[in-house]
């Protein structure tokens, strides 16, 4: 098999190292966008008069076949091909002889490639704010019903004060609606254009780099031609978004680990996302968020590698570069996957009510409302605090609960304590207090879904 580069070379190439360099087995999937950026090329080179455009045609039509053959699987690939962008060339000179030799005029495997990935990674993250909303969504749609389920708020996994299960989830709502922001702002510096750039320093053909960029939905050109072919930030900034994300994923993750654990019991997952143990008859394991929370690993580890890949290495293209790869195609994967995963599993989760709300008011959880009480009877919140918490430890030497202690005992820790307080002190009471601009109270929280819901139905329209 000659080489399209072989003309320099009297010897072939190690068979080793032809392996070795191989990145046919993972780049093979840019191909739809490697053969559409060479066909707007290959248009544009007729349209300056670069080539005849009888070639332009033939190459064109050409590349469809070679398009279809690829759609089909047809196309065998070989490592001693390289890369994706040699194996559509050198079928396609199969095909049409060597007229296929003029598509490379003006260009180069470096702006090819880096063409190649931006339109890949557009791609993808059109994919992935879509995904996100219809997450979001999803967990919309669990946190309608449950706007007056109750749960312990925690902090240090402690129970600390009730709050409304729709308050909890419509959190995760706002962190997926900053990772979609981010991807957007991302897109845009993803959706600059390389091509005309060639290897390094441009070409002397007249080449139209802004009609390309037009035909192939490009924002607009990379300005130079060094930093075009040289640099990877585009993909490192998605990928960096893509561990922010999943840390977020692999938290929800672990509260449904956490909520479903019989030691809470506040959830029961789905059959279908669950698997049983082949020893232990009783087993329900949650291993789907499990999974989500481990893969978090891999995409944080991605954007490391991504990272020191590029660190040192001197302008402009260097062949560590096919090396991005991997890690970019892997990490969007992993999030595309885990993305589809919880957004499919969040409609089957059951929540326990009952569990939950008894499990709010364990743990003194309304102890806050007593002092805030006391505040309102002009006593300082520090010394309220102080009072609120002799209360707790008369309770627990009683072995009761705050709302259960009889008014004569509270009385005899503060005077100032009236028959007032009793309604004071329930679940439901405590997050219902709770008013402030983007706190717990049930009509915060109605009011925060019916915000959301006008926004996307705002959205939609706009994306019509
Ligand atoms: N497969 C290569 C990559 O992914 C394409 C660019 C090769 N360019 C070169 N000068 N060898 O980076």
């Amino acid at each position: 098999m000659s080489k399209l580069w072989g003309g320099r070379f009297a010897a072939a190439t190690d068979q080793f190292v032809e392996q070795f360099t191989a990145s046919i087995h993972y780049d093979a999937r840019l191909y739809p966008w490697d053969i559409r950026a060479s066909m707007v090329h290959c248009r544009m080179l007729a349209r300056q008069e670069i080539i005849p455009p009888e070639d332009a045609n033939t190459i064109v039509q050409g590349l469809q076949r070679v398009l279809e053959e690829l759609d089909a699987g047809q196309l065998p690939f070989r490592a001693s091909l390289e890369d994706i962008h040699m194996h559509v060339e050198s079928r396609l000179k199969e095909l049409i002889g060597p007229v296929a030799g003029k598509l490379h005029t003006a260009r180069s495997r470096n702006d090819q490639v880096a063409t190649d990935l931006r339109l890949y990674l557009r791609d993808q993250v059109d994919q992935l704010r879509h995904g996100l909303r219809a997450m979001q969504q999803a967990l919309w749609a669990l946190a309608d019903q449950h706007v007056q389920t109750i749960l312990p708020g925690m902090t240090h996994l402690q129970n600390a004060q009730p709050v409304s299960l729709a308050h909890h989830l419509l959190a995760y709502i706002e962190m997926l609606d900053r990772d979609q922001q981010r991807l957007g702002e991302i897109r845009q510096r993803i959706n600059q254009m390389p091509l005309g750039s060639a290897a390094l320093a441009g070409t002397p053909f007249p080449v139209d780099r802004l009609w390309v960029a037009q035909e192939l939905g490009f924002a607009g050109v990379c300005r130079n031609s060094m930093d075009a072919v040289s640099d990877r930030d585009f993909a490192i900034e998605l990928t960096a978004a893509s561990a922010l994300l999943m840390v977020h994923f692999s938290r929800f993750a672990e509260e449904l680990v956490l909520w479903s654990s019989p030691l809470l019991g506040f959830v029961e997952l789905p059959d279908a996302f669950c698997t049983g143990s082949s020893i232990m008859p009783q087993k329900k394991n949650p291993d789907v968020p499990e999974l989500v929370r481990g893969k978090s690993g891999r995409v944080i580890g991605h954007l490391v590698s991504l990272l020191t890949l590029m660190k040192a290495l001197p302008l402009t293209y260097n062949r560590d570069m096919q090396e991005d790869k991997e890690p970019i195609f892997d990490t969007l994967d992993t999030v595309q996957g885990c993305l589809r995963a919880l957004t499919d599993l969040i409609p089957g989760i059951t929540v326990r009510r009952e569990v939950m709300g008894k499990a709010a008011a364990a743990g003194f959880t309304t102890a806050t409302d007593l002092a805030d009480y006391l505040v309102g009877k002009g006593i300082p919140f520090r010394e309220a605090h102080e009072i609120s918490g002799r209360l707790v430890r008369l309770c627990i030497k009683q072995n009761t609960t705050l709302d259960l202690l009889p008014l004569a005992s509270m009385q005899q820790v503060d005077g100032r304590i009236g028959a007032d307080l009793a309604d004071r002190l329930t679940v439901s009471a405590s997050v219902n207090a709770r008013r402030s601009l983007g706190g717990t109270a049930f009509a915060t929280v109605r009011a925060a879904l019916t915000e959301w819901q006008q926004a996307w139905q705002q959205e939609a329209l706009e994306n019509r």
